[in-house]
């Protein structure tokens, strides 16, 4: 505490303590927020057989207002309307599958604008995408964390992700700390976040963490889609006194809740009860009681009035035709007459305008990412970074995972050297005659389709970091370039290690040619085929929504580019319309490239004298004959052939298997490239897909 006098002045970050414990008698209160909603109406067209998802179609307020309903549309959200206000927590409440978290998705601008009918405002003016995100935070209902940081470090990355350059590393360590003080987690900093393989921090304990990495820059306005589900009474009441904390430092705070136990209704500042997309009650908890008197169904004295409500509704919701219906009416009256009671208490409408009371927030040590860059209110930037230091971060945060996480790795060694195992069993020491060709030609084949298909291993990791990449960029935590470069990045050194583990086991115990540049060469390619292969499966795993799919894909795909390749058919003999395939083809290039590798000397020799019979019907006669039929041969040539002649050498094979089109190094650069490519193709998938939001 001792410091954070100084911090306060510096950038304001320091939480809602300091500043109270620090400038009472200076600070006036909280600048005023009020999030209002009005007539919001949400429709979607139901699923249709034979029509894959759910069109979205414009649900105006005229629509909203009258009952008759097309059969296939179905009504989510029917003319809600509330308000909330920052210093209080504003929580919808409703049976499963009422709305909820639609109303919260439409408040915090997850649903597509046209699909949304009404009007939302902050402080009256209407909220936009870009202002929205950069002052709010929406907090998921599951948690999306790396399993092998700390608390500290998931929170420490969230800081610098969020929090600007300006602030020192020291400031943005002090602001970790009081979060992880105010989310109550001081005992749980240095303890893992885990997952199912590994111990980790309770589940309510990953519940604040999750929280904290949304609120790490202290957002105006914070959304929450049910904070306290899966938690015991304990743990959910105390994630709820930490967002009446967060509420109470000035920002606005909407969540929806399950059941909420009488402690913690206590502590809500405004309930909106929702059946069916209807608004069934508006107000305060407290009103609960008279409202329910006056409807005609008192709560009992020692009942929880949420339960009772929520009951009740259900209720209503089985037991008439039309449903709550009744209650909603009801609910519109009540409302009317609250509002002539209340009107003249209500507090003057702010006089800031929203972009002032903006930058009166950010002086005031909210928001603190968009702290230090100057006076006016557009200054809440939209990254708070720039592209290196995000780039930076990003690998240090998957370097930390990955570091921890040894068993993923091993696994992808494992896998690449007991194929590489095999393979140099199984063509140990090849000699060169004919049929050491043909084993050659087969060796390459199956080493370079391994590669592709060892980088499957990877595309589990990639789909799972999906959902953490989503949410994170859904709030501009930092850019999309940036977390593809990194991507790249932290990749490949893995690779390197794995392309030399093959060629170490395999090239010299095969007997491959050429010496110490040659199984450069070699290492070389392999490593560029992992390259490609890894860009193919990152760039497949931001295409495919399931894991399952993916190897699907992975695996077919990767029959065709082998089956293309030049291995089964030479490029001379595959048909024109399917030459553009083989072009295509992945694996044509590291294999032609391995091949001119191997057959390149041309004074080596792979078939000398009767050998060049072998597996021809003349193969199976005794020597003498062979012998004849070669010197016969000669004569015809009017050249002397003996035993010990070169029919074959290693660029007749070349010349035989067509590979001759692009030289070595040429292959190696297309593959290469080809991993570029892909990571190019990742990068424009993630720009044009993924908005992170509803139709
Ligand atoms: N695309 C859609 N097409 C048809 N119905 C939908 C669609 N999306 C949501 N719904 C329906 O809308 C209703 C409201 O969903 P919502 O997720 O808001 O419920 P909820 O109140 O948050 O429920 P829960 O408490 O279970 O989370 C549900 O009945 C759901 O089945
Ligand atoms: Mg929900």
């Amino acid at each position: 505490m001792a410091n954070s006098g100084h911090i306060v002045v510096d950038f304001g970050g320091a939480g809602e303590d300091a500043r109270r414990e620090l400038l009472p008698a200076v600070t006036p209160p909280p600048v005023p927020y009020v999030l209002s909603f009005t007539d919001l109406s949400y429709t979607v067209r139901k699923r249709q057989d034979g029509l894959r998802g759910c069109l979205p179609s414009r649900a105006s307020n005229r629509l909203a207002s009258t009952d008759a309903l097309p059969n296939n549309m179905k009504r989510l959200l029917d003319g809600v309307s509330g308000e909330a206000r920052d210093g209080e927590m504003f929580a919808v409440m409703g049976a499963s599958g009422s709305g909820k978290s639609t109303l919260v998705d439409a408040l915090a601008g997850r649903v597509a604008r046209g699909s949304l009918g009404g009007a939302v405002t902050l402080n009256g003016e209407p909220l936009q995408g870009r202002r929205l995100r950069a002052i709010s935070a929406y907090v998921m209902q599951d948690d999306l964390l790396y399993p092998m940081l700390t608390v500290r470090e998931t929170l420490l990355f969230a800081a610098e992700f969020r929090l600007s350059r300006v602030l020192s590393p020291a400031a943005k360590r002090d602001r970790v700390d009081r979060l992880i003080d105010q989310l109550g987690l001081a005992n749980a900093a240095d303890t893992v976040i885990g997952d199912e393989g590994h111990r980790g921090v309770s589940g309510g304990e990953r519940r604040r963490v999750s929280i904290g990495t949304d609120i790490i820059h202290d957002p105006i306005l914070l959304f929450l889609d049910e904070p306290t589900s899966g938690l015991d009474s304990a743990s959910a009441f105390m994630v709820v006194q930490v967002l009446r904390t967060i509420a109470r430092s000035g920002s606005v705070v909407v969540m929806t809740i399950h059941q909420p136990s009488s402690r913690i209704l206590g502590i809500l500042g405004r309930l909106l009860l929702l059946s069916r997309g209807r608004t069934v009650y508006a107000g305060t908890p407290a009103g609960l009681k008279p409202f329910f008197s006056e409807y005609g169904t008192p709560i009992p004295d020692n009942e929880n009035p949420a339960e009772f409500a929520l009951d009740t509704i259900r209720e209503l919701e089985g037991s008439k035709p039309d449903g709550s219906k009744p209650l909603a009416v009801f609910n519109a009256g009540w409302q009317a007459t609250q509002k002539l009671i209340t009107d003249g208490s209500k507090p003057p409408p702010s006089p800031l305008t929203l972009e002032m009371a903006i930058a009166e927030s950010v002086a005031r040590g909210k928001l603190v990412a968009g702290s230090g860059t100057g006076t006016a209110a557009t200054s809440v930037p939209t990254y708070a970074n720039p592209l290196a230091v995000e780039v930076w971060t990003l690998i240090k945060r998957a370097f930390t995972n990955t570091r921890r996480m040894p068993e993923l790795f091993g696994l992808r060694l494992g896998t690449i050297m007991v194929t590489g195992v095999i393979l140099a069993t199984i063509f140990l020491r090849l000699d060169d005659t004919p049929k050491g060709v043909q084993e050659r030609l087969g060796f390459f084949a199956m080493g370079m389709s391994t590669m592709f298909y060892v980088c499957a291993d990877a595309l589990p990791v990639f789909v799972q970091e999906r959902h953490i990449y989503l949410r994170e960029t859904a709030h501009n935590a930092y850019r999309r370039i940036s977390y593809v470069l990194a991507n790249a990045v932290v990749s490949f050194p893995p690779l390197v290690v794995l392309a030399l583990a093959f060629a170490a086991t395999t090239f010299f115990a095969v007997g491959l040619s050429g010496g110490a540049s040659s199984f450069l060469f070699f290492s070389l390619i392999i490593l560029a085929s992992l390259w490609a292969g890894s860009g193919f499966v990152t760039f497949l795993s931001a295409v495919v929504p399931h894991v399952m799919l993916g190897y699907t894909v992975v695996v077919a795909i990767l029959a065709y580019f082998l089956l293309f390749s030049g291995f089964f058919i030479n490029r001379d003999r595959i048909p024109d319309y399917w030459i553009w395939f083989h072009y295509m083809s992945l694996v044509k290039y590291p294999y032609q490239a391995v091949l001119q590798n191997e057959f390149s000397d041309a004074s080596r020799c792979f078939a000398r004298g009767v050998e060049m019979f072998d597996g021809t019907p003349v193969g199976g006669m005794p020597e003498a004959i062979k012998m004849k039929v070669l010197q016969a041969i000669g004569e015809t040539l009017g050249a002397n052939m003996t035993a010990s002649t070169c029919v074959v050498t290693g660029a007749d094979v070349l010349k035989q298997q067509a590979v001759t089109d692009l030289g070595k190094w040429m292959c190696l650069l297309v593959t290469a490239a080809f991993g570029f490519f892909f990571r190019a193709l990742f990068y424009v998938v993630l720009l044009v897909g993924s908005k992170n939001k509803r139709k």
